[in-house]
């Protein structure tokens, strides 16, 4: 469209896209950050990349957020998605009602005639918690469903603001900030070059899930999370990036 053109994000696009070797990426005119029209159409936009990718039988693990709450209540299809399964990628984050991962699946699920599960757990748990809730079959049998998710859709933030978000211990936020803690995407932190600082046993999505997740599609803008989405893309496990345009540009001037 000519609108796209005119404002050169084709462009802006195709230079993200090689830097950071990614299948796809699109940007949405404005900055999400200022305007709540730019944030649905970022949604929007989430949620066609998803539509893109998406096929018969497939499980879709999702994350929590703002945006994503954004992709979740426009999500639609032309036909009813019978055969997909809609689940959280992580527990429980401590993130408000709406914005929960859980909230998130069962949406975009409801919306679409798909099927959803969820994980009532928190999401960072001790060793001792952690291997007892495994033992659980009703917890197992959802963990191996996420973990079989071959669509991860997920929001990414700035470390510091997730951090206090999530009201985290000071002790955590100090370790955050001495190992130079800059992003959080799927309740892991990374610093500036894409290094995963912070780990931790989770009933969700681990790493190497992600890893190996076949289609992973980053949903993110706001001048402000520049550098924390710049992070996430170098730690180098997505394939699609939906972002805006003010952060587009802010991540174009950093590489
Ligand atoms: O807590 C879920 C989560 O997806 C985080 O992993 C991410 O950092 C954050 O939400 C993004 O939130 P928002 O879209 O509201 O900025």
């Amino acid at each position: 469209p000519l609108f796209r053109t005119m404002f050169g994000l084709s462009e802006l696009e195709e230079k993200i896209r090689r830097h950071f070797d990614l299948k796809q990426v699109v940007i949405v005119p404005g900055d999400s950050e200022a305007s709540p029209r730019t944030k649905r159409e970022l949604g929007r936009a989430g949620c066609q990349a998803l539509r893109k990718a998406l096929g018969k039988d497939d499980v879709v693990a999702v994350t929590g957020g703002s945006t994503l709450a954004q992709v979740a209540n426009q999500f639609s299809s032309p036909t009813p998605l019978k055969s997909n399964w809609f689940v959280p990628a992580r527990g429980g984050l401590g993130e408000s009602l709406d914005y929960q991962a859980n909230t998130i699946a069962s949406t975009m699920a409801k919306r679409t005639g798909a099927q959803y599960r969820l994980l009532h757990v928190p999401d960072h748990l001790g060793e001792e918690a952690y291997l007892s809730l495994m033992q659980e079959p009703n917890v197992r049998e959802i963990v191996e469903v996420i973990r079989s998710a071959r669509i991860v859709v997920h929001g990414i933030g700035d470390a510091m603001v997730m951090a206090r978000r999530r009201r985290v211990d000071d002790s955590v936020v100090e370790a955050l900030k001495a190992d130079g803690a800059l992003a959080e995407a799927f309740g892991y932190y990374f610093d500036r070059n894409g290094s995963v600082v912070h780990k931790m046993l989770t009933a969700g999505l681990r790493l190497e899930d992600i890893m190996t997740t076949e289609v992973v599609i980053a949903v993110a803008g706001g001048r402000s999370k520049a550098e924390a989405i710049a992070a996430v893309m170098k730690f180098g496990h997505d394939d699609v990036l939906v972002t805006d345009e003010a952060a587009a540009k802010e991540i174009a001037a950093l590489i």
